[in-house]
């Protein structure tokens, strides 16, 4: 064999090795081979990628694309040796191996697999359906990965699809955890409370006592993000904040929050605490500023290519530029196309043209309660610049809200702006040297149709209309 100290099938399926003894199934597995042939008696470079590849759950037609194999090649190997091989070392009768998967059951059934990491999912998805995202993966994990971010946050309106990318990038980066924890934070559970419960599940079981000091509680559970790489997903983060108030702050009770992730972030640890929330906590901008172990990610829709595949799943009919304008109208939220693609099946025949010439901004069940919970969490400034952007059917200047929206003083104005930006609930375009701001239509019909807006103009339509949809499309940043 041609010695070749990068051998790219040496990189392939290394994930294998947080979960299997890799070492010892090398040479265990490289024993059963036959004797006095004068073969090698180690697996070859190869023959170790294919065993990883396995373990990892890959198919062999998945591990000849990545060998740049033939599938049947493949095949002949497996059968000719890896399949023999594990058949004797978990001594079982010949040729009985006839299913791929069975490798990693039998090896794990012989004690090959290391202790299962412990985890703790609660009730995060399981993304049977989940397309795209890999640049956000990308990011994300080398933000975790190679950066050693202690402290994450996925921010973005509700159904932009934060919960789905989390639980994706949990998944994908298991492997590097001892321990992982998701956690909904949906029904705000006190701190002391949540500190208590990771503390007993990251100290195995370690009992802890509900009276303790929520400062003795941190110092506690830093001490276990410093013993353990542990993986903490908070979800739902924005219900910790205030309401009707600029976004970001927290809710009386739950300020004890902001030493905890002041916390996390400062002190020197081997974890990584994710929050997904929409609302962007204030604290963060200054540790983000402090140090780079903090960074935001602020998720946008998924791109026209990903929300298409959503489309396609749904056999909809229509012209690539249909398509595209759909897309567009709801800005790629996963949610919102999910709840449009079945009123298009249901009423629609299936048909996106049909469904256009409507010239209606659907905004149905879940996605309506979530945009309006998101709206009922603003504060009187905030609601009074998003009244007025939904008056208008083009995005507006800069200098136009400062002229026609009296918040006091200038810095109100920008600091208003600013908070709603945190919410993702404003979309700022900037276009020859000028700065528009608007809201997706989808807000906009939520918000026309929640708090009695009066529109300028004769016509109730809620689509802009055709001229002034496409400067909107051009100008938007979904
Ligand atoms: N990348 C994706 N591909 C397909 N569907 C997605 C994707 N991301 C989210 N979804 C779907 O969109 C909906 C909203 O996603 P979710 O993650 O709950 O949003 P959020 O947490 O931001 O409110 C869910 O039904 C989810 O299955
Ligand atoms: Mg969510």
């Amino acid at each position: 064999m041609k010695s070749n100290d990068n051998r790219f099938e040496d990189q392939l399926f290394l994930e294998a090795a947080k979960l299997w003894n890799l070492e010892k199934l090398y040479i265990d597995l490289a024993e059963q081979k036959p004797r006095g042939t004068g073969r090698e008696t180690k697996l070859t470079p190869v023959g170790k990628a294919i065993l990883r590849g396995l373990l990892c759950g890959h198919s062999p037609k998945n591990i000849a694309a990545a060998l740049h194999w033939a599938p049947g090649t493949l095949c002949v190997e497996l059968t000719k040796g890896l399949y023999r091989y594990v058949e004797t070392l978990t001594s079982r009768e010949s040729n009985t191996l006839k299913n791929w998967r069975d490798i990693s059951k039998w090896l794990e059934a012989a004690g090959y697999k290391t202790p299962k990491h412990r985890q703790d999912w609660g009730d995060a998805p399981d993304n049977s359906v989940f397309y795209g995202r890999t640049t956000e993966l990308d990011i994300l994990k080398q933000w975790i990965g190679e950066q050693q971010c202690r402290l994450v946050t996925i921010l973005g309106m509700g159904g932009i699809g934060k919960t789905s990318l989390a639980a994706k990038l949990a998944q994908e980066i298991q492997g590097e955890f001892d321990y992982i924890i998701w956690r909904s934070l949906r029904h705000s559970p006190p701190l002391n409370q949540l500190l208590i419960n990771l503390i007993e599940f990251l100290s195995n079981q370690q009992q802890c006592n509900l009276q303790q000091d929520t400062k003795v509680l941190i110092s506690r559970l830093i001490e276990c993000l410093r013993q353990h790489r542990c993986l903490v997903i908070f979800d739902d983060t924005q219900m910790l904040m205030r309401r009707c108030a600029h976004a970001g702050q927290y809710r009386e009770g739950y300020e004890d929050y902001s030493e905890l992730l002041t916390q996390v972030a400062r002190e020197r640890h081997q974890s990584c605490l994710v929050l997904n929330s929409w609302e962007k906590p204030l604290q963060m901008e200054l540790l983000e500023q402090e140090t780079s172990y903090v960074a935001s990610f602020k998720l946008r829709g998924l791109l026209p290519e990903e929300a298409r595949k959503i489309l396609a799943a749904n056999s909809l009919s229509g012209k690539d530029e249909e398509w595209e304008k759909l897309i567009q109208l709801y800005r790629g939220n996963p949610l919102a196309l999910n709840t449009v693609v079945s009123t298009i099946k249901d009423f629609f025949n299936h048909s996106v043209s049909e469904f256009l010439t409507w010239n209606a901004v659907l905004v149905a069940e879940p996605l309506q309660a979530k945009l309006i919970e998101q709206l009922n969490r603003l504060d009187v400034s905030e609601m009074e610049i998003i009244r007025y952007l939904a008056r208008k059917r083009t995005p507006v200047l800069r200098e136009e809200l400062r002229n026609n929206i009296q918040l006091g003083s200038d810095s109100k104005l920008i600091s208003t702006l600013k908070s709603l930006e945190r919410r993702s609930m404003i979309e700022k375009i900037t276009e020859r040297s000028q700065t528009f701001f608007t809201i997706s239509p989808v807000v906009m019909n939520v918000t026309r149709e929640n708090y009695k807006i009066e529109l300028p103009y004769s016509t109730s339509r809620l689509l802009p209309t055709s001229s002034s949809y496409l400067i909107t499309n051009k100008l938007s940043i979904g």
